[in-house]
């Protein structure tokens, strides 16, 4: 299927459920402490998307069994709330989750830190979430998909950062996986042209060691293959003629 264009009242659906969706982070960032399990986290964020008349898209996707990823440490993505995985203090936890508000999907990341990490931990989160907006500020109509991706890759590289290379952001709209895959490593070929209209969800996973990744037998959990901590970032953006909009914050 090629990329769609979303029309204007197609764009206002995807502004709203992007809100509803950035307000869903919100209230799970509250919820991220020690002592809570990863199930918990999972049946709060279903409620708070229920509670907004939304439809959490995760939960039965590809059978995936829950309505957020939470990703802890050495996970990169995907990992499946348990009620005996518990948040301690010095976790990084990623909580990736999204929705479906008249028909329009919202999919958006944020690596939380519980309470003190070391310096070089929040130098991965920070280094993460800044490669995402190093990406879009080349996502304007009229430049390439890979623009942003080798803007997220110039920007990460030095830090001797993995970049994830197994995983990519994806266009959004009716469904949550639309054309085109975005990697967030270096590309040789430009990709196809930028237009007004198209939504992303743009979503760099960084590890701290290898790019590298495994998965586990519970056949979701994609952890670091060197074990070292991963973080993720992801909004979805709507592309414009001028700056992009990014409608999960
Ligand atoms: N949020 C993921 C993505 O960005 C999708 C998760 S698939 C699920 O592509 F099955 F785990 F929900
Ligand atoms: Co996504």
């Amino acid at each position: 299927m090629a990329i769609t264009i979303k029309s204007p009242r197609e764009i206002e659906l995807m502004r709203k459920s992007c809100r509803l969706l950035s307000e869903v982070h919100d209230e799970l960032a509250k919820v991220v402490r020690p002592g809570i399990s990863t199930k918990e986290i999972d049946r709060v964020c279903e409620e708070l998307i229920r509670s907004r008349g939304c439809i959490p898209n995760f939960l039965n996707y590809q059978g995936y069994p829950a309505s957020v990823c939470v990703s802890v440490n050495e996970e990169v993505v995907h990992g499946i709330p348990r009620e005996d995985h518990i948040i301690k203090e010095g976790d990084i936890v990623s909580l990736d989750t999204g929705l479906i508000y008249q028909g329009f999907h919202s999919d958006a990341a944020r690596t939380h830190a519980v309470g003190q990490i070391a310096p070089e931990v929040q130098k991965l989160l920070d280094v993460t979430r800044q490669s995402f907006f190093e990406g879009i500020k080349m996502a304007k109509a009229g430049n390439h998909l890979h623009d942003i991706s080798n803007a997220i890759a110039a920007y990460v590289t030095p830090f001797g950062y993995g970049i994830v290379r197994d995983l990519v952001g994806h266009g959004i709209g009716t469904q949550m996986h639309e054309q085109p895959q975005i990697p967030n490593f270096a590309q040789r070929r430009r990709g196809p042209k930028l237009r007004a209209g198209m939504t992303l969800a743009i979503e760099p996973m960084i590890n701290m060691g290898c790019a590298e990744v495994e998965w586990l037998d519970d056949g979701w959990t994609v952890i670091s293959a060197d074990h070292s901590l991963s973080a993720h970032y992801e909004n979805t953006v709507l592309i414009t003629d001028g700056e992009p909009e990014i409608l999960t914050l």
